[in-house]
C-alpha cells in the first residue's frame, strides 16, 4: 500500500517541507502559506533568527557551501525522519552588463543559484530514493526563457536549472519522485538600497543610458511588481497535485513566454528591447 504522504497521491498536511531562502520575498511567502496549511515547514537562511512567530522553524544554510548543506539536510532528517518536498528557492541577483561583469562575480552567482541548487538535490535525494517517495520544486525565472538585457547571469543561472530539472525529472520518474520549476515573472521583493546592492562593480560609461533604463523598468517590477502570493499559491498546488507538471509559470509577463513560443526571434527582441527601454 502506497503511503499517504506520497508525491503521486499529493502531500498531505503534516509533511515535512524544506524551503530554502525563507528569511525573505517569495520563501518568505511559502513558508508562511505552508505553515498555514498545517505542513511541517522549515525554512532556511544564512543567519537564521530561531523559530518564527507562525510556527516557521528556522534552520542556517548557506547553499554555496557543501558542509552547511550536508549539516542542515542530516540534522533534518535526524530530526524529522524525512524530507517529503524540497522547495529550492534561494538564490542571489546580478545586475550590470555582461562586459562589466567579471567572471568571478558570474561564478559566485552560479555558484549560489545553479550549483547550491544541485547541492541540495544531492543531499535529499538518498533519503527520497530511499522511500521511493519525495518531490523535489526548483525556482526558475520567465528571464530562463526571455532572457533579461544587463541581467544576464541571473538568466543564464535560471536557464541552467530549467535543463537540470528535466533531467533530474527523467532520472528520478521511476523512483517516484516528482520534480518541477516554478517560473514567475517579477515579483515586488527588493527595494532601493537592497536593489542597488544587486549592482556589479565595474561601469563602462557606453552601457550607462540603456543600462539605467532597463534597470529602472527591473526595479519598478521588483519594488512594487508582483505580489509573492500567487506564486506561493502554486507551489501549494503542486505540492498538493497528483502528478506535477514540468513547469509552472507565474506573474503577468508569462504571456510574453507563452507569445515568444510563436513568434520570429526579431519579433521577440523587438519587444524585450521596448519592455526594458533599451532604446529611447
Ligand atoms: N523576485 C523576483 O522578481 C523573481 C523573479 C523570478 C524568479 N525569482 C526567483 O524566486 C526565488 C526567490 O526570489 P526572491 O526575490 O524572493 O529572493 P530574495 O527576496 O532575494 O530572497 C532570497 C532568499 O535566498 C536566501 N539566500 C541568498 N543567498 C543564499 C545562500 N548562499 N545560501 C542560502 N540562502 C541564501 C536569502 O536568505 P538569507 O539572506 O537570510 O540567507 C533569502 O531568504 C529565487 O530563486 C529567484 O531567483 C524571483
Amino acid at each position: 500500500m502506497k503511503n499517504r504522504n506520497e508525491v503521486r497521491n499529493g502531500l498531505s498536511k503534516g509533511g515535512v517541507v524544506l524551503v530554502t531562502g525563507a528569511s525573505h520575498g517569495i520563501g518568505k511567502a511559502i513558508a508562511a502559506l505552508l505553515v498555514e496549511k498545517g505542513f511541517r515547514v522549515y525554512g532556511t537562511s544564512r543567519r537564521p533568527s530561531g523559530e518564527q512567530g507562525n510556527g516557521l522553524k528556522m534552520l542556517q544554510l548557506d547553499i554555496t557551501s557543501d558542509q552547511s548543506v550536508e549539516s542542515c539536510v542530516s540534522g533534518l532528517i535526524e530530526k524529522e525522519g524525512r524530507i517529503d518536498v524540497l522547495i529550492n528557492n534561494a538564490a542571489v541577483g546580478l545586475l550590470g552588463a555582461i562586459e562589466e561583469t567579471t567572471i568571478e562575480e558570474g561564478k559566485a552567482l552560479f555558484e549560489a543559484n545553479f550549483f547550491g541548487t544541485a547541492r541540495m538535490v544531492n543531499a535529499v535525494l538518498p533519503g527520497m530514493r530511499q522511500r521511493r517517495s519525495g518531490l523535489i520544486i526548483n525556482f526558475g525565472s520567465l528571464a530562463a526563457t526571455l532572457p533579461i538585457p544587463f541581467h544576464a547571469y541571473l538568466s543564464c543561472s535560471k536557464a541552467a536549472v530549467n535543463t537540470f530539472t528535466d533531467a533530474l525529472r527523467l532520472e528520478v520518474k521511476h523512483l517516484n519522485i516528482g520534480v518541477c520549476v516554478v517560473e514567475p515573472g517579477m515579483v515586488a521583493t527588493h527595494r532601493g538600497e537592497e536593489f542597488a546592492q544587486l549592482r556589479v562593480k565595474k561601469a563602462i560609461s557606453d552601457y550607462a543610458e540603456p543600462e539605467q533604463r532597463a534597470f529602472a523598468v527591473i526595479e519598478k517590477g521588483q519594488s512594487v511588481g508582483g505580489d509573492p502570493q500567487p506564486v506561493a499559491e502554486t507551489v501549494l498546488r503542486i505540492i498538493r497535485s497528483k502528478a506535477p507538471a514540468r513547469y509552472y509559470l507565474v506573474g503577468v509577463e508569462k504571456r510574453y513566454v507563452l507569445l515568444s513560443r510563436f513568434l520570429p526571434q526579431s519579433a521577440i527582441e523587438f519587444l524585450v528591447s521596448r519592455h526594458f527601454r533599451l532604446t529611447k
